[in-house]
C-alpha cells in the first residue's frame, strides 16, 4: 500500500510543531511552572531540553525515517522482540493521555463559547469567582477519585464534538488532512498568542509576575518534584516517547535534513512555552496586585490554573472581555486539536502498517473508542483522574519509553549506523561536532539522567503518595493504566503478519 507523504518540508515542520505545540505549552507548562516556583522551573526545564529532549527527538526522526514505518514496525525492525516498545506508547497515549487531553480541549471549547456569548451582550458566567465557578458549577468536582458524581452533559457534548472534528481531519491522508489543518492553524496561533502576551504585559502588577517567572530560585533545585516535572514536561511537550515523531518522520522524502528539522521543532516549541508563560505570569501578577497577596498565593496550583487565572482577567477587563476571552480560548483549542490529531495519525499508521486495514475503518474505530474512554473524564471526578493518570503516564510511561529507545538503539542497532543514515539523508548539511555530541548524549547522558530521575521519582512516590490521593486510587488509575496498556501492546505485537527484517 502506498504510504502517505508530506507535500513539503515546511508542511512536515508545521505538522511536527503542530504536534509539539499544544495545550502542554500553555495549560500544562504554566501550572507546572507555577507549582514549582516559576524561575526555578526553567533551569531543570532547559537542562532536560538539551540533555534529553533534542537528542531523543533526533533519534526518533532518524528511526522513523530510516525504517520508513510507524513506531511498532520501526522498533520491530530494530529488534523483533521489541515491537511492543512501539505499540505501548501509541496505545497509552492514544487511549490514556489523549483521553483527558480531548476533555481539556472540550473545557476550553466551552469557555470559548461562554466568551462568545458575552460578546453579544450576555454575562460571563464566571464573573465574581472563577475558581468557584470552575470547580463547582462547571466541573461539579467531587472530593475523591472514586466518588464519580454524574457526567457533566455540556462537557460530554464538547468532548464528542472534538472527537468528531479529529475524525474528520484524520480520515484523509496526511498531506490533505493533518498537513492542511496545521498550515492554517499554526500561523493563526502565533498571531493570537502574541496578542495575548502583549496585552498581558500591560496589566498592573504584570512586572512583578514576570520577575517571579524569570528569577531562578536555586534552593528549589534540591526537590525531586521540580526535576521530574521538568523532564516529564519536556517529553510531553515535544511529543517524544509518544511514537508520533517516528510516524511523522516516516512520511518524509529520502533526502531531508533531519537534525535541522528536530532542532527547529524543539526550539520553536520551547520558546513558545516560555513566551506564553509571560502571559500567564503577567496575569498572576495582576491578580496578586488586585488582591494584595503574594503571587504564590493567588491561585491553586494544578490543572485548573488556566481556568482560574485567565477568566479572572478576562472578567476584569474594562472592555471587549468577550472578544479577548474568545480569542484566547480559540488559540488553545486550535493548539490542542493539532496535537491530538497527531496521536490518531500515529496509532492509525501503526495499525495500517501491521494489519493493512483501510484507513477510514481504523480512524473511525479509534475515534469511537477514544470518545468512550474520554467520557470517563467528564464526571465530577474527572479532574482528579486526569491529575493521577497524567502523573503516571508522563513521569513513568514517556520517560521509560525514551530510556528504552536509547538503550535499544545502542545495544541492538549500533548508533553509528543510524548516525550514518542521518548524514546521508541530510546530504552534508550537517556538522561533525554536533554529530559526536549527539551520539554521546544517546549513549550516556540521556540514559543516565533518565535512570536517575526514574529512581528518584519511584523513591519519592513510595515515600509520599502523589498529590495526597488515596493509595488505592493511585494504584488502580496510575499503575493500572500503565500495566493495562502494556499488556495490550504485548498482545498487539504477538500477531505477526509479515516477517520483520532488520531494516536493511
Ligand atoms: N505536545 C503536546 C502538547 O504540548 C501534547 C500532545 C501531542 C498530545 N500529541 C498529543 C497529547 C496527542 C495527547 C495526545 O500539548
Amino acid at each position: 500500500m502506498q504510504r502517505g507523504a508530506w507535500r513539503s518540508n515546511t508542511g512536515f515542520l508545521l505538522a511536527a510543531i503542530g504536534s509539539a505545540v499544544g495545550l502542554g505549552n500553555i495549560w500544562r507548562f504554566s501550572y507546572l511552572a507555577y507549582k514549582n516556583g516559576g524561575g526555578s522551573f526553567l533551569i531543570p526545564y532547559a537542562i532536560a531540553l538539551f540533555s534529553v529532549g533534542i537528542p531523543i527527538m533526533i533519534l526518533e526522526f532518524a528511526i522513523g525515517h530510516k525504517m520508513r514505518s510507524s513506531a511498532p514496525r520501526a522498533m520491530g525492525r530494530v529488534h523483533r522482540e521489541w515491537e511492543w516498545l512501539g505499540w505501548w506508547p501509541v496505545i497509552f497515549v492514544g487511549f490514556g493521555i489523549a483521553l483527558y487531553y480531548v476533555v481539556v480541549i472540550g473545557w476550553f471549547g466551552l469557555y470559548m463559547m461562554y466568551s462568545a456569548r458575552a460578546m453579544f451582550g450576555g454575562d460571563l458566567p464566571w464573573a465574581g469567582n472563577p475558581e468557584v465557578f470552575f470547580q463547582q458549577t462547571f466541573l461539579n468536582l467531587s472530593d475523591a477519585p472514586f466518588e464519580l458524581g454524574s457526567v457533566q452533559p455540556a462537557i460530554l457534548g464538547a468532548t464528542a464534538f472534538f472527537w468528531f472534528a479529529m475524525w474528520f481531519i484524520c480520515l484523509r491522508q496526511v498531506d490533505k488532512g493533518v498537513e492542511r489543518a496545521c498550515r492554517v492553524f499554526m500561523p493563526l496561533l502565533v498571531i493570537l498568542t502574541t496578542t495575548l502576551v502583549i496585552w498581558g504585559l500591560t496589566l498592573d502588577g504584570a512586572r512583578e509576575g514576570v520577575r517571579q517567572y524569570l528569577t531562578p530560585d536555586w534552593t528549589k533545585l534540591g526537590e525531586v518534584q521540580v526535576w521530574r516535572d521538568a523532564f516529564g514536561q519536556i517529553f510531553f511537550s515535544l511529543s517524544i516517547g509518544f511514537g508520533i515523531m517516528i510516524a511523522y518522520a516516516s512520511y518524509l522524502p529520502e533526502k531531508t535534513n533531519l537534525v535541522r528539522n528536530a532542532m527547529i521543532t524543539a526550539c520553536v516549541n520551547c520558546a513558545y512555552s516560555v513566551f506564553a508563560g509571560l502571559a500567564v505570569f503577567s496575569a498572576l501578577g495582576f491578580m496578586a496586585h488586585k488582591k494584595g497577596v503574594g503571587i504564590d498565593e493567588v491561585a491553586a496550583a494544578g490543572p485548573g490554573l488556566c481556568f482560574v487565572v485567565y477568566p479572572e482577567i478576562i472578567a476584569s477587563l474594562p472592555a471587549l472581555n468577550g472578544l479577548f476571552g474568545f480569542l484566547f480560548f480559540l488559540t488553545l483549542v486550535l493548539a490542542g486539536v493539532t496535537s491530538a490529531i497527531s496521536i490518531i495519525e500515529a496509532f492509525t499508521s501503526a495499525v495500517i502498517d501491521k494489519f493493512h486495514w483501510g484507513r477510514p475503518a481504523v480512524v473511525s474505530t479509534t475515534c469511537i473508542v477514544g470518545f468512550l474512554g474520554s467520557s470517563m473524564f467528564t464526571t465530577g471526578a474527572g479532574l482528579l483522574w486526569l491529575d493521577i493518570v497524567d502523573h503516571f503516564l508522563n513521569n513513568y510511561g514517556l520517560i521509560v519509553v525514551g530510556l528504552l529507545e536509547c538503550l535499544l538503539i545502542v545495544w541492538y542497532y549500533r548508533i553509528e549506523k543510524l548516525h550514518f543514515h542521518l548524514s546521508d539523508a541530510s546530504e552534508g548539511g550537517y556538522s561533525r561536532a554536533w554529530d559526536m555530541t549527539w551520539e554521546w548524549c544517546i549513549k550516556f547522558v540521556a540514559p543516565m539522567v533518565l535512570v536517575v530521575i526514574l529512581c528518584w521519582s519511584v523513591y519519592e512516590d513510595f515515600r509520599t503518595p502523589y498529590g495526597g490521593y488515596p493509595v488505592q486510587a493511585l494504584l488502580v488509575l496510575g499503575m493500572g493504566w500503565l500495566m493495562g496498556t502494556f499488556l495490550v501492546s504485548g498482545i498487539f505485537s504477538t500477531f505477526s503478519k509479515e516477517p520483520i527484517g532488520d531494516g536493511e
